[in-house]
């Protein structure tokens, strides 16, 4: 998954390209590029980091206005400036950047080469600079004709900006599955595969559907459908401001991210309780839809996935309808049987993931009802799912999510609550205490990082040299230590497995010697006891006890380092445990210097299978 970003206007483009490329960085580090046109179209890439680019535009003179940009992450032909994008057609006729994967490229450098195109690079990018300028000159039709047709040929996904040498001054764009935003301003007109990539310039934006295309002059934008036919779009606004895609003093986009938790939860619960009474008319879903669905599946990838592990045990446990939690990526080639009258929920912080995206197509196939709980406004799965409930996170910059994983958690219980009130299945009183509980979540989560930071960050240096780490649960604290292991193993590397906790003593409890890291997660009062003689057992083996726990729990006695959590009802607990989770692994992450924000080998969200 890479960063694409364009402009055409005004102003020198090279420096509204690098800007925006420096803010898409977190969707892949491993080369970078960018094309001016200003008298000719001028090239320059440079293998590794954006920094690695500025060095060489350094004392370069671009003048350009128009032009575009790419930050890459290697998926066909490994990092290097060869393989960096924009990539230009043999005879440099078209030079385009590409986010995306074509699935058939092969078969087309077969049949590009029998019409005597050459390849330089390992990319399957390059066969679409190829196979553009094959329609082109062959049909003389133009850029659009030439487009649309290569979009009937190749098969995958993607997002790309072209610059046709015989169109001087114009970016042409299409998509198909890969995100695409477009923006407008006095100055110009940008586009970019995220919206932090361009809000320092506009809040005015057109979304860009599957298989269309635009072309982007100066001052105006044309849009084409498939045909080739002129299409109109709506120019539209969006609410966030440039500061939530900047660090404001903070060292790492994570550690911002994780701060500002209190008040993205306040603001997702505002966004559904008014007057202590959840409504989700805005998105359509109403009570007896709701009280209809006799089965939920929730399908998710990632961090998201455990959101949904979560979500199972509160929606069961209110509901008293059967959940199933999926895996997207083997949902969507699993031939799965879904109850007619069911409900298929995609959690996706960037509404991009592709195999998310396939799950939700595949259950629209069967005539699934489908809901999206979704961070990024007007991305794929938001707009193709039946209902969405948006979680207002804000942007998340950093690559490890923090603050997407609570509001997503946050909109899980409302969903629980409001199915179960709809199915009659807990009443007012119940309703209401819910509600009155959940509230308090914002305050209890800055009083853990009021608390808690100080003495994580001490604690986690300790154990910057670790290679293997355990997280261990039962029940909802099983779910949330899913999240603490995977949030450990992105940032630093370091090997970690999440296990429920009665699980351990049916093998991998011979894993546990001397000081081995286990985190333990107590918080459900109901087993309280069969936790606890787990932690002991794994103490018994030299296990270091690191125990997450709520004050109105004793721990003390079985661990090595307690961090004690405010009180709240049982359902609750996975968004106040979470916290220590996501601050110990940032902590460890920084005491082995590593780069928070840009693990090896991660992209934000991954838009290829
Ligand atoms: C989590 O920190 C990771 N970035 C990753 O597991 C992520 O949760 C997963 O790729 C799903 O992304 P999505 O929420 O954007 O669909």
């Amino acid at each position: 998954m890479c960063g694409i970003v364009g402009y055409n206007g005004k102003n020198k483009a090279v420096d509204i390209l690098m800007d925006g490329l420096s803010k898409l960085e977190y969707r892949g580090y491993d080369s970078a590029g960018i094309a001016i046109f200003d008298k000719d179209i001028e090239i320059y890439k440079a293998k590794g980091k954006l920094v690695n680019l500025s060095e060489k535009l350094k004392d370069k003179d671009l003048n350009g206005t128009c032009g575009i940009g790419h930050t890459r992450w290697a998926t066909h032909g490994e990092p290097s400036e060869n393989n960096a994008h924009p990539h230009i057609s043999n005879d440099g006729n078209v030079t385009l950047v590409h986010n995306g994967i074509i699935e058939n490229y092969q078969e087309l450098i077969l049949k590009l080469e029998n019409h005597k195109y050459k390849f330089y690079s390992e990319t399957d990018t390059e066969v679409l600079t190829n196979i553009i300028d094959y329609y082109y000159k062959k049909y003389k039709l133009g850029p659009i004709d030439a487009i649309n047709r290569t979009m009937v040929r190749v098969r995958g996904s993607y997002a790309i900006a072209v610059m046709f040498k015989e169109y001087p001054g114009e970016i042409w764009v299409a998509r198909k599955d890969s995100p695409m935003i477009i923006g407008q301003n006095k100055d110009g007109v940008y586009v970019a595969s995220d919206v932090p990539a361009i809000l320092k310039y506009t809040k005015n934006v057109y979304y860009i559907g599957n298989m269309e295309a635009a072309c982007l002059k100066k001052d105006k934008v044309i849009f084409y459908d498939l045909n080739g036919d002129v299409i109109q779009k709506e120019l539209k606004r969006i609410k966030w401001d440039v500061s939530a895609a900047e660090k404001e003093g903070y060292e790492h986009f994570m550690i911002k991210e994780i701060n500002e938790q209190p008040e993205v939860i306040k603001r997702t619960i505002n966004s559904y309780v008014l007057d202590n009474k959840i409504d989700f008319s805005k998105c359509g879903l109403t009570r007896d839809k709701l009280k209809s669905y006799k089965q939920i599946y929730i399908v998710a990838c990632g961090s998201a996935y455990h959101v949904g592990v979560c979500a199972q045990y509160v929606l069961e446990d209110l509901t008293r309808i059967p959940v199933r939690v999926e895996m997207a990526s083997e949902f969507r080639y699993r031939k799965p049987i879904l109850n007619k009258n069911g409900l298929v929920i995609i959690i996706s912080q960037s509404g991009e993931t592709a195999d998310s995206l396939a799950a939700l197509r595949e259950a629209k196939n069967q005539g699934i009802d489908t809901l999206g709980i979704i961070n990024v406004v007007g991305s794929s799965i938001a707009r193709e799912a039946d209902y969405v409930l948006y979680t207002l996170a804000g942007p998340e910059i950093s690559v490890a999510t923090t603050k997407a994983f609570s509001t997503q958690l946050i909109v899980s219980y409302l969903l629980a609550i409001e199915i179960a009130s709809a199915k009659r299945k807990i009443n007012k009183k119940v309703y209401n205490n819910l509600l009155k509980e959940m509230v308090l979540l914002p305050d209890k989560v800055q009083y853990i990082l009021d608390n808690l930071t100080k003495d994580i960050q001490r604690i986690a240096s300790k154990f910057s040299h670790i290679k293997d780490a355990f997280y261990i649960g039962r029940g909802l604290d099983y779910a949330i230590s899913l999240e603490g292991s995977l949030k450990l193993k992105e940032v630093s590397y370091i090997h970690s497995e999440a296990y429920a906790a009665g699980e351990l003593k049916h093998g991998t409890i011979s894993l546990i010697e001397d000081n081995t890291l286990v985190v333990g997660i107590v918080t459900q009062n109901n087993i309280y006891e069969k936790s606890i003689s787990n932690f002991v057992e794994v103490k018994s083996r030299g296990g270091y006890m690191l125990i997450i726990a709520p004050e109105d729990l004793n721990i003390n006695k079985v661990s090595n380092h307690s961090l004690i959590i405010p009180n709240t009802i049982n359902y609750f607990y996975p968004s106040l445990t979470v916290i220590p989770l996501q601050l110990i692994s940032y902590y460890i992450t920084v005491s082995k210097g590593l780069d928070v924000d840009k693990p090896r080998n991660l992209a934000k969200s991954v838009t290829v299978e």
